[in-house]
């Protein structure tokens, strides 16, 4: 008899599929992953946190070659030191992205995204958790992949910290994927946290309880386009026909 979402099963195999996270209802960890950017301090415990590292390092990857590091902060010196790296970026990054209200000069535009950047991730200092996806080259590439095989590298570190945020979501952990907030203060992250010259940062993210999840389409994207206007049938510019499952 195959068993029910309401009765969670215990580990086992069912046909090829191991079953060891049958619980786990994958479209709501998927849809109720968001970038939460608003922490508490609760601590996240050590089995918690091995097994989200350990779904991360099941992702695929690219020719096997398993070119990814996850530094795990939890001295809370440490993190706080990259929450302030985090946070100061995030500051340049409102200052260069975001539109200078009328008649504001350049000291009164940085004062408005630093005040942005502290009001949305000031929690960060006291987040329990950062984990940091790196690229380590571990083999060389043939010419003929130069530029894809790297290329392979970041996106197997990318489908590692997809697989570790919706691990998190499935037990109530918040995450947010990182990028451009450190990027513009990268030797600062790379100092702090001993990153050696060949080895390339990917995605740095918080690891904590929420103080809520965020609700609603994230503001970005909510003039956003319908999901159907990304998708081609059979070939690029084909639109997707209507009559595919509406309710999807
Ligand atoms: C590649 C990538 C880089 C991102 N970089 C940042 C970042 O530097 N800072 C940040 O706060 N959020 C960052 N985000 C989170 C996005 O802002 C967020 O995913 C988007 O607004 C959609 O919201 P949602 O994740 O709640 O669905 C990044 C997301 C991705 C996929």
């Amino acid at each position: 008899m195959q068993p029910t979402r309401s009765a969670p099963r215990a580990a086992t195999v069912s046909g090829d599929i191991a079953t060891e996270e049958a619980n786990v209802d994958v479209a709501a960890a998927i849809r109720g992953r968001r970038a939460v950017r608003d922490y508490t301090d609760r601590p996240v415990p050590d089995d918690v946190l091995d097994r989200l590292l350990r779904l991360a390092l099941a992702a695929p990857t690219g020719s096997g070659a398993q070119a990814w590091d996850l530094v795990v902060v939890r001295d809370p010196d440490l993190g706080r030191r990259v929450a302030e790296i985090v946070i100061d970026g995030g500051a340049r990054y409102f200052a260069i992205n975001r539109p200078r209200a009328e008649g504001a000069d350049d000291e009164a535009h940085a004062a408005w995204a630093r005040g942005n950047a502290e009001r949305l991730l000031a929690t960060y200092r006291h987040v329990p958790v950062w984990v940091l996806g790196c690229v380590t080259p571990r083999r060389e590439y043939p010419p003929e992949m130069a530029q894809t095989g790297p290329l392979d590298d970041v996106m197997s570190v990318a489908f590692a910290m997809e697989n570790l945020m919706l691990a998190a979501r499935a037990v109530g952990l918040g995450t947010c994927p990182t990028t451009a907030f450190w990027q513009l203060e990268e030797q600062r992250l790379r100092a702090a946290l001993e990153i050696p010259d060949d080895v390339r940062p990917v995605v740095l993210t918080p690891v904590g309880y929420p103080t809520r999840f965020p609700e609603g389409r994230p503001p970005a994207l909510r003039n956003g386009r319908p999901w159907r206007t990304f998708v081609h049938d059979d070939a690029y510019g084909h639109g997707r026909g209507e009559a595919a499952d509406p309710a999807a």
